[in-house]
């Protein structure tokens, strides 16, 4: 039976991207269809994030749109999905805007939730799951150019970190089949994809074991993957340095589709404030995994997330954190100010007391610095040859392509009557401090 068409927005992280696409799946196996005009909407879904306060901040000026919307037509049904559904619960029902609240593990309800609100009711759903993946869910890709798709193979986190608000809005670690992900990457690549990216909050900590009492980890999933086919490239996010493994830094070495790039969010160069945050290795450990990553792979990519302004952060701290930055020498780095989230230990134990101007400061003598970096490390890549896969037309000028090098730098090129899912040699003959400017070779 024909439905009503579905409009979902997306924040935060690639999981939330990921999950758009189970409950885009969900949804089309009861009859309803995408769209992606808010305008011809029958169903708004926002699918949101409580990472950081301005985060939320957004969502609320999207109910205040979806209000608008919802008085100019009639019959509209809105609905708030992820972590924020997950943190705020029933309280996103006040207000008459909002009809649906479904939380990360409560998809399968949306259905649900979509005939209550049929009836006359709100909807909502929030409880947390020991057991969901949604395995055995295709997703329906969103993504634009049909050559890079995400697969969740876990879901949850399992540390304490006590400035994160994501233990408490997606529920504790779990492992998903890894026979329905290796499943998952085949039929993507017979669709003509030609790049995954597996997703958890903390992949090194994946861990299946089956029915014959094997365990799988999460290097020899990427074994797995990899082994799908040679022209199926792999990614993954995100590494903890806690965590990181020799042998996942070994399946890497020995598999040349597995992407040179890893993400490992660092957050701060200080032990003493890495100890308040709860991350569990030093500065030290931090190097150390640096430098073994580098022996294996001396041309792997790295990038990483840093807090600046955390609970009793001092000037010393912050030096260490630039000091950091400037030894380890990061392709590309996401950099934050502190945002206290409630219900954090964080906000339970140690009072938010860097004052606003001072963590903006320190921002941006992380930013000033990274970009520094990130410009000497783009053009130490000037003159080298590599093997781009083609993602598609170039933003800036259609004439030329885009697509992304192994280590996960970003090159424009000349099409030279090349398409997206093609893998292209080029060379790289200048740079900005984001893009490698390159001609075929
Ligand atoms: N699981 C990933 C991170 C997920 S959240 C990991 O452990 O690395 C993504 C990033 O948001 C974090 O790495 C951190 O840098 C940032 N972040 C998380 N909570 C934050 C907070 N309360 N304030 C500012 N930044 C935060
Ligand atoms: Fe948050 Fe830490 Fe888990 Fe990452 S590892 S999601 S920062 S608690
Ligand atoms: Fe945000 Fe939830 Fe991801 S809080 S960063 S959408 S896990």
């Amino acid at each position: 039976m024909q439905k009503g068409k579905v409009y979902i927005e997306t924040y935060g992280c690639q999981m939330n991207v990921a999950d758009t696409e189970v409950v885009f799946a969900i949804l089309a196996r009861e009859g309803y269809s995408r769209t992606v005009s808010m305008e011809e909407a029958d169903i708004i879904f926002a699918n949101t994030c409580s990472v950081r306060d301005n985060a939320e901040q957004r969502i609320w000026g999207r109910i205040e749109r979806f209000r608008q919307e919802k008085k100019a037509r009639k019959g509209v049904v809105i609905g708030i999905l992820g972590c924020m559904a997950e943190r705020l619960k029933d309280a996103l029902l006040d207000g008459g805007v909002v009809d649906i609240v479904a939380g990360p593990d409560a998809y399968r309800s949306l259905p649900g939730l979509l005939d209550e609100v049929s009836r006359g009711a709100q909807g909502i759903d929030v409880a947390l799951s020991r057991d969901e993946t949604y395995a055995d869910i295709m997703p329906v890709r969103t993504d634009r150019n049909g050559v890079s798709a995400f697969i969740s193979i876990m879901r949850g986190c399992n540390n304490v970190c006590s400035y994160c608000v994501v233990p408490y809005t997606r529920g504790a670690e779990r492992s998903r089949d890894p026979h329905t992900i290796v499943r998952e990457a085949c039929e993507v690549f017979r669709l003509g994809y030609r790049e995954v990216t597996l997703l958890g909050q903390n992949v090194d900590s994946y861990s299946w074991t089956d029915a014959s009492g094997r365990t799988v980890s999460f290097a020899s999933l990427l074994g797995m993957v990899a082994e799908v086919d040679p022209m199926l490239r792999v990614r993954f996010a995100t590494s903890n340095p806690q965590d990181i493994s020799d042998g996942v830094i070994s399946t890497m070495a020995s598999h040349p589709n597995i992407c040179r790039h890893i993400h490992l969010p660092v957050q701060s160069g200080s032990n003493r404030i890495l100890e308040k945050m709860r991350r569990r290795y030093t500065r030290e450990w931090y190097l150390e995994r640096v430098a073994a990553i580098r022996k294996a792979m001396p041309d792997c990519g790295l990038t990483t997330d840093v807090i600046a302004g955390f609970c009793s952060e001092t000037e010393e701290d912050h030096a260490l954190t630039l000091s950091l930055f400037e030894e380890v020498g990061f392709d590309w780095a996401f950099m934050f100010q502190y945002s206290e989230r409630p219900g954090t230990l964080a906000a339970r134990k140690y009072p938010d007391d860097v004052p606003p101007e001072v963590k903006t400061r320190r921002l941006n003598e992380i930013i000033a610095l990274q970009n520094r970096k990130s410009l000497e490390r783009y053009t130490a890549q000037v003159g080298r040859r590599l093997t781009v896969l083609v993602e598609g037309p170039s933003k800036r000028n259609p004439e030329e392509l885009c697509g992304r090098s192994s280590n996960n730098m970003m090159c424009v090129f000349p099409s030279g009557g090349h398409s997206a899912g093609e893998y292209v040699d080029v060379t790289v003959e200048s740079c900005t401090s984001a893009t490698l400017i390159c001609s075929l070779a």
